[in-house]
């Protein structure tokens, strides 16, 4: 459905030449400059803190469980991707939650997401899991259209919030 329809905004033209591809591996701590940079690259923001912090939670502890993949190519790192198995939250049995996915601009429509999405949902099969979820803002049309070209579809939760003012 929104793989053919989703308009593809902010992306260049599909590169005519096989793209070089990319190995996908466990982060290590010296790819850290790299991924602050390509979180920076594309949300204008360097957070040096917060990925030192996400590192340490999600790419140096409980790794049977905790996923903290990146996509490296002869160019560097090109992407990454970032998932836990949670369990019994919300009531749902033990499943993978991807929270975080991002392939750099000029990486981009080359397959790189999808092998990192492929990755990760091995690593969670892998961890004894059937299901992965994730959580997307809904006027984000490119990662809908990611997602919902790899088989993801809406699901049975539904998310509530109200301001605590
Ligand atoms: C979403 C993202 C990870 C996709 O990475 P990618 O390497 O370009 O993905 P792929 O090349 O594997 O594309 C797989 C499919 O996704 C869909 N897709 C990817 N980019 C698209 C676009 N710009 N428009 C429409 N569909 C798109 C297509 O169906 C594509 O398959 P096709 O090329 O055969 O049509 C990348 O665009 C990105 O990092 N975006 C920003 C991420 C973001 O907003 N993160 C915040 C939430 S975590």
């Amino acid at each position: 459905m929104a793989r053919s329809t989703a308009k593809r905004a902010e992306q260049p033209a599909k590169a005519a030449s096989p793209a070089p591809k990319s190995r996908i591996r466990a982060v290590a701590l010296t790819d850290l400059p790299a991924v602050i940079a390509l979180d920076e690259e594309i949300t204008g923001l360097a957070k040096p803190d917060y990925w030192k912090d996400l590192y340490e939670r999600y790419g140096a502890r409980r790794r049977s469980e905790r996923f903290f993949l990146v996509a490296e190519s002869a160019e560097g790192i090109q992407g990454f991707v970032i998932g836990e198995v949670r369990a019994w939250e919300f009531g749902s049995p033990p499943c993978g939650w991807i929270f975080a996915i991002q392939v750099r601009h000029r990486g981009r429509l080359k397959g790189a997401g999808t092998r990192l999405f492929n990755a990760i949902c091995d690593c969670f099969r892998r961890a004894g899991v059937d299901k992965v979820r994730t959580m997307l803002a809904r006027d984000n049309t490119l990662i809908l259209s990611f997602f919902r070209s790899q088989g993801m579809m809406a699901g049975p939760f539904i998310q509530l919030e109200m301001a605590l003012g």
